[in-house]
């Protein structure tokens, strides 16, 4: 039998060669995927990244719970174009305790990988409330319940707990204090801030919508956006990466 007649076996009988098409992508499946069971880690470690505060995990709830990923993505593509309009591109690392991540394609907004301190908390408070009024032709919509909305606390604890089975390394000290360090977190002059420290060294302590009292929803999305894309020192990274 010639090679040409032994094709035609599996030409002429679909299920052999639906067997015949599953074993050839089998067999390409196996050369993608056994080699990542092998290596020690797929995302490379980098300095700095640091798993979400509670407050900050609560204003990236309400972040995924409003949509915002509909109209903004958070990856800077290694482009010439995004990276002198955001910054440095986005890495793994950066997105590695994401539980789901929020790269997203659909930038109707800009790219918000690294807004973190790009604007002040004021800025985001009237932006958030009505767009229109910082940017008149703004298609975005305006927010303004979140700052009327009080966070509930009681859920952070269990929040962080769900992190951690994914893989999240919260310490059962922090997933213990995670309703006071949310309290905390909005409070520069309450007796809480200095435990907070310990538990989050580098997050920032402020009030982020200005107004006093308990944390609003308000409150936790800026948080969040406000240490996006801040974690990592590029100086540094470029150095080590002897890249420019
Ligand atoms: C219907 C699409 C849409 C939705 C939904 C949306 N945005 Fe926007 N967003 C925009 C557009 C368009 C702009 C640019 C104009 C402006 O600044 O308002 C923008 C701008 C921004 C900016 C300023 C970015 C920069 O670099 O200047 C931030 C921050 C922001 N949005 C946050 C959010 C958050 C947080 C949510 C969810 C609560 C959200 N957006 C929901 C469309 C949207």
């Amino acid at each position: 039998m010639s090679l040409w007649n032994r094709h035609k076996i599996f030409e002429k009988n679909s299920i052999i060669l639906i067997v015949g098409i599953l074993a050839v992508i089998a067999i390409g499946g196996l050369v993608e995927i056994t080699p990542l069971f092998y290596l020690k880690s797929t995302i490379e470690a980098v300095d700095g990244v640091r798993p979400y505060t509670p407050l900050e995990l609560a204003g990236r709830n309400i972040y995924v719970r409003e949509g915002c990923y509909l109209c903004h993505s958070q990856m800077i593509r290694p482009l010439r174009d995004e990276v002198e309009r955001y910054g440095h591109y986005s890495l793994a690392a950066e997105s590695m305790y994401d539980h789901p991540f929020q790269w997203g394609s659909k930038r109707t907004g800009p790219d918000l990988a690294r807004v973190g301190g790009k604007y002040s908390d004021d800025w985001h408070v009237t932006h958030l409330i009505n767009p229109r009024s910082i940017v008149p032709q703004s298609v975005m919509p305006g927010y303004p319940a979140l700052a009327r909305t009080e966070l509930d606390p009681s859920d952070a604890a269990a929040h962080l707990r769900t992190n951690r089975a994914v893989g999240v390394p919260y310490t059962d000290e922090q997933i213990v204090n995670a309703a006071a360090d949310l309290r905390a977190q909005v409070d520069p002059d309450g007796s809480g801030t200095d435990a907070f420290q310990k538990r989050y060294p580098k997050a920032v302590v402020r009030n982020f919508d200005g107004k006093a009292g308990n944390p609003t929803e308000l409150d936790a999305l800026i948080a969040y956006l406000q240490m996006l894309g801040t974690l990592v020192d590029f100086k540094l990274y470029n150095e080590k990466a002897n890249l420019r």
